[in-house]
């Protein structure tokens, strides 16, 4: 069954029966009823491509992870057979939440990596071929989402998550981002409240807008509380478990150690933890240690890790409805959304204050 014969059917033009399919306004209630009986009593399903040649929306949302290592292989979006692609704790809840998302809105979900830059294409691609009516970057760097914004029309829906409106407030998307600053100053004031004045940092990839901010903000928290910093305790990691492993042993080996650490994301405490175990020193009792995103495996740790709350599912559903929202009014409603962070405390980090007090305090 095709549209010409449903259009035979009822005595109306192919064309007709096109316009009832894709909700036209501008057809008689009696003869879109008519077109309707007949597709359904028929079982006429529109093909896809022919929908899409047509120029209708396909009801497909797009995510695109993007982990270009053009120099080195893929590592942040571990992949290989035991570590797939959707365990990995930072890309995973926002995932889930997306589909959930979508399909509770009716929208199917078309899901991309892209681990090179001449993978880009894939995103362009996407477009243009008209497989989704929007879709979402995730993982992108500020450049690689340059190019992206670059290689698409601009009233393609497009939204990013963790990219810095303002570099590309020329091309228009929708940016779901996390209150990264906040998140870090309140967990580097904690730090300071609990009586730690040497304080190290283990930044995520600053190549990366959280990355970025997490330790400008850091840095920030400590000259407002006039405290200053060791560049000693700064390490530089880039997210991944084993670069919190080998920037924790490197603030291990400095002469006077601090009591306690910022590590920006809870993949690379993983690796921290590791490191300070070998150094032979325990958490919390030698060295205080927060994380940031409250993944999963956080509160399973020994001891369970204090760190920042980033809720990626909230990120994910604020992304889905403002896609959807555009593609609904068919204008890009270019626009950014904040998700909120909230130290949860756990175990991981020690009051100190105590033993700065008098003799007499302490008993
Ligand atoms: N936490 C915040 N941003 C991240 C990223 N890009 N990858 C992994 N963990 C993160």
């Amino acid at each position: 069954m095709n549209s010409n014969e449903i259009a035979k059917i009822v005595g109306v033009s192919r064309s007709t029966v096109s316009r009832v399919i894709n909700n036209y306004p501008d057809i008689p209630p009696a003869t879109r009823e008519k077109v309707l009986k007949a597709i359904k009593e028929y079982n006429y399903y529109p093909n896809a491509s022919a929908r899409r040649l047509a120029g209708m929306k396909n009801s497909t949302l797009g995510i695109f992870i993007v982990d270009i290592k053009d120099n080195e292989k893929p590592h942040h979006v571990i992949i290989n057979n035991e570590d797939l692609l959707y365990d990995n704790s930072y890309f995973s809840p926002f995932i889930n939440a997306f589909i959930d998302q979508a399909n509770k809105m009716h929208y199917y979900v078309l899901v991309s990596t892209v681990y090179s830059s001449e993978e880009l294409w894939k995103i362009q691609s996407a477009f243009y071929e008209k497989r989704i009516d929007g879709g979402v970057v995730i993982g992108s760097n500020e450049d690689d989402f340059s190019r992206i914004l670059k290689a698409i029309k601009k009233n393609f829906v497009l939204a990013a998550v963790d990219i810095n409106v303002t570099e590309h407030n020329k091309n228009k998307a929708i940016y779901i981002n996390i209150d990264n600053y906040t998140g870090a100053y309140d967990a580097t004031k904690y730090l300071i409240e609990l009586g730690h004045k040497n304080i190290g940092i283990v930044t995520g990839d600053l190549n990366k807008l959280s990355g970025k901010i997490r330790f400008e903000s850091f840095k920030d928290a400590l000259s407002g509380s006039c405290i200053p910093l060791n560049e000693d305790f700064i390490a530089y990691g880039d997210f991944t478990e084993y670069s919190g492993y080998t920037a924790m042993k490197k603030i291990l080996m400095s002469k006077y150690k601090p009591t306690a650490v910022l590590v920006c994301n809870d993949t690379m405490t993983i690796g921290a933890y590791k490191a300070i175990a070998e150094a032979g020193l325990s958490i919390p009792e030698d060295i205080s240690v927060i994380g940031f995103d409250n993944t999963q495996s956080s509160q399973h740790m020994s001891p369970p890790l204090t760190t920042v709350n980033v809720s990626l599912a909230e990120a994910a559903r604020n992304c889905v409805e403002v896609i959807a929202r555009s593609i609904e009014n068919d204008r890009l409603e270019a626009e950014e959304r904040i998700i909120g962070t909230k130290i949860i405390k756990r175990n991981s980090c020690r009051n100190i204050n105590i033993e700065t007090l008098p003799n007499v305090a302490k008993s």
